[in-house]
């Protein structure tokens, strides 16, 4: 049976009320090669508190050290979590590697969070840059992992944008996969 739900390569209809989304971001997980500058980074700098330290052991093939894995935590219970394998052989082909500038994580602050972790990136040399997207207000800096880290300021009024687009959502994907490449927000986005 065929139907726009099941066809390869089209958006879904809205199906709002047929599933429970899940609660939150539980963590994201990362590899790093220095715990501890990924530490003062995230909770010295970016303010996320290191909540949990655990040592683990290493999955079958990943040699033979235990693993030192560090969470921190975002303000809603969400955590980012970073992994440091001790074993240089096993280190050097799990540590993270640069990626694209559009792979990245995004926080949500406040303007007042978003000007304090400025100040601190700038004063500690990291490398940043600052982006008003015309919907979203972004400070990027580069951790000592080389993993972009988005701080986003939503603007005034966000929670009715979000609303509107939840609405049209499918609508927009539909006339995207549809070859329509009309844009949809702000030009210097
Ligand atoms: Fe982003």
């Amino acid at each position: 049976m065929s139907s726009a739900l099941t066809e390869p390569g089209t958006a879904t209809e809205t199906r709002s009320g047929d599933r429970r989304p899940p609660a939150r971001l539980h963590h994201n997980n990362f590899y790093t090669s220095d715990l501890e500058a990924t530490r003062h980074f995230y909770e010295d700098v970016a303010g996320l508190p290191l909540k949990v330290f655990w040592i683990e052991p290493v999955p079958k093939g990943q040699g033979t050290e235990q693993i030192g894995h560090a969470f921190f935590g975002l303000a809603d219970g969400g955590l980012m979590a970073f992994m440091q394998y001790t074993e240089a052989a096993v280190q050097a082909t799990q540590v993270s590697t640069q990626q694209p500038d559009s792979v990245h994580i995004a926080l949500k602050v406040d303007d007042e969070q978003q000007k304090e972790t400025r100040e601190r990136v700038e004063a500690e040399g990291y490398e940043h840059f600052f982006f008003d997207h015309g919907v979203l207000r972004s400070l990027y800096v580069r951790d000592p992992n080389g993993l972009l880290v988005e701080f986003a300021v939503d603007p005034d009024g966000h929670e009715e944008m979000y609303r509107t687009e939840a609405e049209r959502a499918h609508e927009m994907m539909r006339r995207f996969l549809a070859g329509d490449r009309t844009p949809t927000i702000p030009e210097k986005l």
